[in-house]
């Protein structure tokens, strides 16, 4: 991919593995995308909240999980006593304007049909703060959509993402598949 280290994980990995490599490919990116002023950065589509804390220490602040399935918010809040989780319902994130400092969106995007794209990017760029940073990791294989997943190329999350003119500044494999992350700022 010609950005920074291309590994292979194993189909058998754990997910604590995973996330640690995860953390590992993504983290040194992302940290060089920081400028010190992200205090509040809300990870949508948090699931279980496996980079919430995390992030909230990367940044020195803190974090607000947003994610629309309730089990998954409790489940990261019962690891997670320190930071907000919050339920995304009608694709409403319950924060108020321009709110957050930066925004981290991990491999979330593949699960959203495009029918619901325009209103979801319309509700991140309204709780972004101007000049925030929006921090997406996402699959960019060249693949056929399954059911639950539309893949799609790095210049289609760029045109997705306009308000945050995002740029390509690392990448990785993950089981056979292309990981981008994009950081760009609104
Ligand atoms: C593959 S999981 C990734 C979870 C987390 N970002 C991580 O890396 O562990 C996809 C997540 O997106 C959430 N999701 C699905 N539709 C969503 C939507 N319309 N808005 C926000 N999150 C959504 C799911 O509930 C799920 O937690």
């Amino acid at each position: 991919m010609g950005e920074n280290s291309v590994v292979s994980l194993k189909y058998n990995t754990s997910v604590e593995e995973i996330t640690a490599y995860q953390e590992r490919m993504i983290f040194p990116v992302i940290s060089k995308a920081l400028n010190g002023s992200e205090k509040i950065l809300l990870d949508f589509g948090c699931g279980t909240g496996r980079f919430t804390r995390q992030l909230a220490r990367l940044i020195g602040g803190r974090a607000i999980g947003a994610d629309p399935i309730m089990e998954l918010l409790d489940m990261a809040r019962q690891g997670d006593p320190i930071n907000e989780y919050v339920l995304i319902s009608n694709n409403r994130i319950p924060i108020d304007d321009a709110s957050v400092d930066a925004i981290w969106i991990c491999l979330v995007m593949g699960g959203i049909p495009e029918t619901q794209l325009t209103a979801i990017v319309q509700e991140l760029k309204r709780v972004l703060r101007p000049n925030g940073l929006v921090l997406l990791i996402e699959n960019t294989s060249a693949l056929p959509n399954s059911t639950h997943w539309t893949y799609r190329t790095r210049e289609r999350y760029q045109e997705i993402f306009d308000f945050a003119r995002l740029t390509v500044s690392g990448g990785y494999q993950e089981v056979d598949e292309d990981i981008t992350i994009f950081t760009g700022r609104k």
